[in-house]
């Protein structure tokens, strides 16, 4: 599919990440420029510099998804020096991990705000520039959390659900611009999402033992996925929530 997306510009949020790095790299080696947004400029760097190296174009912006300023000024910056906006992938997450009974209001209120207020920000922001083209792309990244409903995560598994919803309803109300939105679900994929778990050894084999395919996803999965739904061969599915997990969650 090289060039499938020749000429394309690429905002990816929270691109300084695990499945960013796969994701960047990917649409990067399709043919697109991509802008690495994350709260982090250092990590945003460290995956634009990568794609730098494998000769594709790509800068770092540093933006916090969850604050509108942030958001607004960051894809103005986007569309002025790369030249547009063509696809949005929302990707940042944050996922602290404790029992429900101890999720203080303050955190439940930040991972809603970054985990799906930030990905409304995100396509708010970026809708006059993809209307202006008379074509996007924008892909949500959700969680197989949600339709396991996934213990000792419950914040962050209802902003993944909020997620589906946010998909199904904004692909509704922009198709008529030509632009598609579609959600990923990923199962487990060995990032830094995934310290959060004790006992990593007992994880990892859980996860072989749940998944039809016998080894672990990585960001190059993720990132196939991603750039295919970025893709004009893409352009009749809308709305969707894909999983992406070696065959673990069948609905
Ligand atoms: N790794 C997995 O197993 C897995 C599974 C299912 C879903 N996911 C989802 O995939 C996405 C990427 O996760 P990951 O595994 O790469 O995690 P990660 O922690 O490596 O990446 C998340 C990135 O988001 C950035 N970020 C956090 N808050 C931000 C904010 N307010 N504004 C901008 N950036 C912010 C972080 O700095 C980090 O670089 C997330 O949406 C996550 O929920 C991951």
């Amino acid at each position: 599919m090289a060039g499938a997306l020749e000429g394309r510009i690429a905002i990816v949020t929270g691109g300084g990440g695990g499945l960013a790095e796969g994701i960047c790299a990917r649409l990067a080696a399709d043919g697109a420029a991509i802008a690495a947004v994350d709260v982090s400029q250092e990590k945003a760097e460290r995956v634009a510099g990568q794609v730098r190296s494998d000769g594709a174009r790509a800068v770092a912006f540093e933006a916090d998804v969850s604050d509108k300023r942030s958001v607004e000024a960051m894809v103005e910056r986007v569309a002025r020096e790369l030249g547009g906006v063509d696809i949005l992938v929302n990707n940042a997450a944050v996922y602290p991990r404790r029992a429900w009974t101890e999720i203080e209001e303050e955190e439940w209120d930040r991972v809603m705000a970054v985990n799906l207020k930030g990905y409304f920000l995100c396509a708010r922001a970026v809708y006059p520039y993809m209307r202006e083209r008379g074509r996007g792309n924008i892909v949500n990244v959700a969680s197989i959390t949600f339709f396991i409903g996934w213990t000792l995560l419950m914040d962050y598994v209802a902003s993944k659900g909020g997620i589906v919803g946010f998909t199904r309803t904004l692909a509704r109300e922009v198709g008529p611009d030509n632009i598609n939105v579609n959600a990923i679900a990923p199962g487990a994929f060995p990032t830094d999402a995934e310290k959060i778990h004790p006992d990593q050894e007992g994880y990892n084999r859980w996860v072989l033992e749940q998944q039809s395919i016998k080894r672990r996803g990585t960001p190059e999965d993720i990132g196939n996925l991603v750039a295919f739904l970025a893709s004009d061969a893409s352009s009749f599915i809308t709305g969707q929530t894909i999983g992406i997990d070696g065959g673990w969650m069948m609905r």
